[in-house]
């Protein structure tokens, strides 16, 4: 296999697709304490002397920042659109951002990845689970967390916890109740795939983790 040269010049390791030991998904219906969960946790790898980033989908990238905008703020989109802006952007984050950070051991935690789009896509616009999981797989090429952890919280609570909800965060308790369904069951279906109890305190919900990945 060739060796990958991304955007900014980067010259990645031709194995760099089997080198995503270090990369750990968090995923949960919107309020679920993600990205709150997400920080905690890279500042623990830290401390721990381990290099680690945070980055969030949709987004991180300038091309993904553009695309969240687009998915986001969009006043109505249709469901097939939505899902190649999905995977359109999480492609351009694996290549640009998570494949150069692994190989060069560093951890990335992100806040949703490509079972965002299972659960959402797939089960809540109810446009076919596998159909979703093929389109993203082939995108991303190998570059997929190896631990994915679903913070569990009742969409109701969850959605009480918002701020101020984007496009789809709007779509209320019953299309939340479809994605923690969806998530729910990609954990029977998928080693990788752990629930985490979301009522938890941000500290044990990261000890917990940390036990499991290192
Ligand atoms: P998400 O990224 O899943 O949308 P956030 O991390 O933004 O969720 O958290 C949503 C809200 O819930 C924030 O106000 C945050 O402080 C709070 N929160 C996060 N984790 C917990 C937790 N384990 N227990 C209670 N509240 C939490
Ligand atoms: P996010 O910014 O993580 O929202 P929150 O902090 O409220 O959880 O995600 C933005 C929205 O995009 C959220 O409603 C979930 C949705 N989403 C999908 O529908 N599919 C996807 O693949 C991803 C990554 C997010």
């Amino acid at each position: 296999m060739d060796a990958y040269v991304n955007l900014s010049g980067d010259v990645l390791p031709s194995d760099y697709r089997v080198n995503v030991s270090r990369y750990v998904a968090l995923e949960g219906v919107d309020g679920s304490g993600k990205s709150t969960v997400a920080h905690a946790l890279v500042e623990r790898l830290v401390t721990a002397g381990f290099e680690a980033m945070t980055v969030r989908e949709p987004g991180g990238t300038r091309l993904g920042e553009q695309i969240r905008e687009l998915l986001l703020d969009s006043e109505k989109l249709d469901d097939w659109a939505e899902v190649f802006l999905f995977a359109a952007q999480r492609a351009e984050l694996a290549r640009e951002v998570v494949a150069p950070a692994l190989a060069a051991g560093i951890w990335v935690v992100s806040d949703r990845s490509y079972f965002s789009s299972i659960a959402y896509q797939g089960r809540g616009r109810g446009v076919g689970e596998q159909k979703v999981r093929a389109i993203n797989e082939m995108g991303l090429e190998g570059v997929v967390p190896d631990h994915v952890f679903v913070l569990d919280v009742d969409p109701a609570v969850a959605l009480a916890r918002q701020g101020r909800p984007d496009r789809i965060g709007r779509e209320g308790v019953d299309f939340q109740s479809s994605v923690r369904a969806a998530y729910l069951d990609l954990a029977t279906q998928d080693d990788k795939v752990e629930v985490i109890e979301g009522s938890l305190s941000v500290d044990e919900i990261v000890t917990h983790m940390i036990r499991v990945i290192l």
